[in-house]
């Protein structure tokens, strides 16, 4: 395709919501139940189906679903848990708003994911987990983390908000009981949605009754059983907690949303193959590692690193150039530790959380990468406009044409 300037804008991500998802939401008004319930059962029968795993409740966001996996696992102030940089804050935050500490370790150049063999350094009598993130869709190397966790008595809570549908050695994210528990993101930009919403995946029954009540007021019942015919009009708080529970009207979308997982998978894994034999000359970009696909990749993200050097622009001037082009992209991530708060908690109060030599895979990848436009409704003409303007905007850069 040759360059052409798009006239609306592209965005990066956008959610795929249909017919089916639309009556189901008005069927779901209709019942007169729209908060937690029925439909809400439902959606966590499938997912439990969908990914093999025994227990998966549902609840407002990852985030929140995090929160509640550190605070079953009892961390306690100081106690450090090992992750990566590279994600989203809420991988961090979660463990800092428990008392504990994220303990730092690089990631792997070619994957962006942890890197395993870093793990055992970072290790100290105060370690009590470790933290892998699946990130872009691409699964992390498991069973080189679960033996360093199984060598030094740690429990591992995989980051799954962008691996639905992803697998690893045949086995879907989530589905090993090596992992205490899993946790999926249903935030709109990911590869199924409910408008917002997140799920823990786990095996031991005794977490149940635990996780039901910490996402909602430490109340064993849900409120839909309390107002249903066979159910008690009493409740007693066991514990103060939060109210994090998942709506029906979020479920109703899931419902359908889960159905097309593989459909829409199955499409972002041609338009990500695409981008790649497209691009496959493009020297001043490096692409993603090619070896990610035999991995069990669900194609969440097509993270580009811009090379300055070679580009003769940075990552920022070449995500402000596709704006003006009317081409959206996306920035995942900005390390955690460069943010105004980590930086103190890094320089100033943890020091030891990272490694003396600071996280430069991290750093180097974060200044250049940016994501690409990707999401199963993307068309192919699209994603030819958007390599086409990318192929403008470096020549322009290398011939310094101002417009
Ligand atoms: C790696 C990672 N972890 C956690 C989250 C948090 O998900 P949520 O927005 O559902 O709270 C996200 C969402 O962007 C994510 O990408």
């Amino acid at each position: 395709m040759t360059y052409h300037r798009r006239e609306t804008f592209l965005p990066f991500t956008r959610p795929v919501i249909g017919q089916a998802e639309i009556d189901e939401l008005i069927d779901c008004i209709h019942s007169g139940w729209i908060t937690t319930g029925p439909k809400s059962a439902k959606f966590e029968a499938e997912l439990c189906a969908y990914n093999g795993v025994p227990h998966c409740l549902a609840m407002n966001s990852a985030t929140t679903a995090q929160e509640i996996t550190m605070q079953v696992l009892g961390l306690q102030p100081g106690d450090e848990v090992i992750t990566t940089s590279l994600t989203w804050v809420s991988t961090l935050s979660t463990v800092v708003l428990q008392g504990g500490v994220p303990v730092l370790v690089d990631i792997d150049p070619k994957t962006l994911n942890l890197d395993p063999l870093k793990l055992e350094a970072a290790i100290t009598p105060r370690t009590k987990g470790i933290i892998p993130v699946h990130l872009t869709g691409l699964p992390c190397p498991m069973d080189a983390i679960y033996a360093v966790a199984a060598k030094h008595g740690l429990w591992v809570v995989e980051d799954a908000a962008q691996a639905m549908g992803a697998h690893y050695k045949g086995k879907k994210i989530g589905s090993d009981p090596r992992s205490v528990m899993s946790v999926y993101s249903f935030h709109p930009n990911k590869n199924m949605t409910t408008g917002e919403g997140g799920a823990i995946a786990f095996f031991d029954d005794a977490h149940l009754p635990r996780i039901q009540r910490l996402r909602f007021h430490g109340i064993e019942r849900d409120a839909w059983k309390r107002q249903s015919k066979e159910g008690s009009v009493h409740i007693d708080v066991a514990e103060p907690a939060r109210k994090a529970n998942f709506m029906d009207l979020q479920a109703a979308i899931g419902l359908h949303q889960i159905k097309q997982l593989d459909g829409f998978n199955a499409r972002r894994r041609v338009l990500f193959l695409r981008y790649l034999e497209l691009m496959k000359d493009m020297d001043e970009v490096l692409l993603p590692w090619e070896g990610d696909l035999n991995h069990g990749h669900c194609f969440h993200l097509f993270v580009a690193r811009i090379r300055p050097e070679k580009a003769g622009l940075t990552r920022d001037e070449f995500v402000q150039a596709l704006k003006d082009e009317n081409i959206g992209t996306g920035i995942h991530y900005r390390p955690a530790h460069v943010h105004s708060y980590y930086q103190d908690f890094y320089t100033n109060r943890h020091p030891h959380a990272m490694p003396k030599e600071g996280l430069p895979n991290s750093e180097w990848s974060g200044e250049r990468l940016c994501s690409l436009p990707l999401w199963p409704g993307l068309t192919e003409e699209d994603q030819d406009q958007v390599v086409a303007t990318i192929k403008e905007i470096l020549v322009r850069a290398r011939t310094k044409v101002v417009v």
